[in-house]
């Protein structure tokens, strides 16, 4: 569906040693986490300077939108695209210090610059417990990933807003809610609780991967998301289980009033999805396969139909349905805060 399938924005987040232990999220947990603020995915913030009765208050700080400065084209060798990288750098560095960035960068030609090598930067942000940095190639890793530069495309300013800003400002939303707020603001679950109960578990002989690609528990590829009404079909059956905890997490938010939007169909509506009727064709071509071809197990969060802005100018800021935008943070946040199996500390009353 595109020419290249780079660069990649990538959040690896560990889970604990073990993965054999998956448990919901309880009620309390669900609705304790923290929703984005106004200003998170609002295309057009406000840039005025704070009102004086905030002038000496850091929140402007966090107070500002994730969105807003990927809405520009961010084709690759272009600086609309070194402006993206250092939103989303000065974004981790700022917010999320204790996270791990990496580049990873390279040239290619492509066939629509023709000899001229186009540079590339893959971002990489790691965030593992003491003990897998201690010893590295030992934790799964929960891989979240979308695309931040967005298509060539003629006869004007092509910004992809789902395409992939709107993901990509989702995922720095999740991190920051899965890392910062839940960790650090409520007191119940503190990183330290979460750290010692990971260093507490013995990990078995066998659980020590390969190498960092085998180390992918899964690979979660957010793409073409912010349009109302999305349909997310589940692809593959060998992540059908992981597709049905993320469309369980949805349901149950529904059901609890903590999603905004109120489509006809959910977001991930096959939940029910019978082994017989993965027919390997609904497949979409994107960012995942290099990673599926070896043998990555693959959850991708791409709408059928796509979006009717698909590849077109109108795939822009104004054309984002904000609601459907927020409630994806929301189910993702969810369901990573489940995959990393906060349950476990969450305290016994
Ligand atoms: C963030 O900014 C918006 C206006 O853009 C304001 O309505 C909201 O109260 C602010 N939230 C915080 C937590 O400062
Ligand atoms: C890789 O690319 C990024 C973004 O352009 C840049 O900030 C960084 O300095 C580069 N790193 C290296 C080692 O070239």
């Amino acid at each position: 569906m595109r020419l290249a399938t780079l660069p990649l924005l990538s959040l690896l987040l560990s889970a604990g040693p073990t993965t054999n232990a998956y448990t919901p999220l309880s009620d309390t947990l669900l609705r304790a986490i923290p929703g984005p603020l106004p200003a998170d995915f609002d295309p057009h913030p406000d840039t005025s300077p704070p009102s004086s009765s905030s002038s000496s208050s850091s929140s402007t700080t966090t107070n500002t939108s994730l969105l807003a400065p990927l809405l520009i084209p961010r084709v690759p060798g272009t600086p609309g695209q070194a402006a993206a990288q250092t939103h989303l750098a000065s974004f981790f560095a700022r917010t999320l210090p204790e996270w791990e960035l990496r580049w990873h960068n390279f040239t290619s030609r492509t066939p629509a610059t023709g000899d001229r090598d186009v540079p590339f930067a893959n971002l990489v942000l790691r965030r593992e417990p003491p003990w897998a940095r201690r010893r590295p190639g030992s934790a799964g890793l929960l891989t979240l990933v979308a695309h931040y530069d967005s298509k060539m495309l003629s006869g004007g300013e092509f910004v992809g807003a789902t395409d992939s800003a709107a993901p990509c400002a989702i995922l720095l939303l999740d991190g920051e809610e899965a890392f910062v707020k839940w960790t650090e603001e409520d007191s119940c679950y503190g990183s330290r609780a979460l750290a010692a109960d990971w260093e507490a578990a013995t990990y078995p002989a066998m659980s020590t991967f390969k190498n960092p690609l085998r180390q992918i528990s899964l690979f979660v590829l957010l793409d073409l998301l912010g349009a109302a009404n999305p349909e997310v079909p589940s692809y593959f059956q060998s992540t059908h289980w992981a597709y049905k905890k993320m469309a369980a997490v949805e349901g149950r938010m529904r059901a609890m009033g903590l999603l905004e939007t109120k489509p006809a169909k959910p977001f991930l509506p096959q939940e029910h999805k019978m082994a017989t009727q993965f027919d390997g064709r609904g497949f979409v071509g994107d960012d995942h396969e290099p990673f599926m071809a070896r043998g990555a197990p693959i959850l991708h969060l791409i709408p059928s139909p796509f979006p009717s802005v698909w590849h077109t100018l109108d795939d822009d800021g104004e054309h984002l349905d904000i609601p459907t935008v927020r409630d994806w943070a929301r189910i993702v946040t969810a369901f990573t805060m489940e995959w990393l199996d906060v349950q476990k500390t969450e305290p016994q009353r």
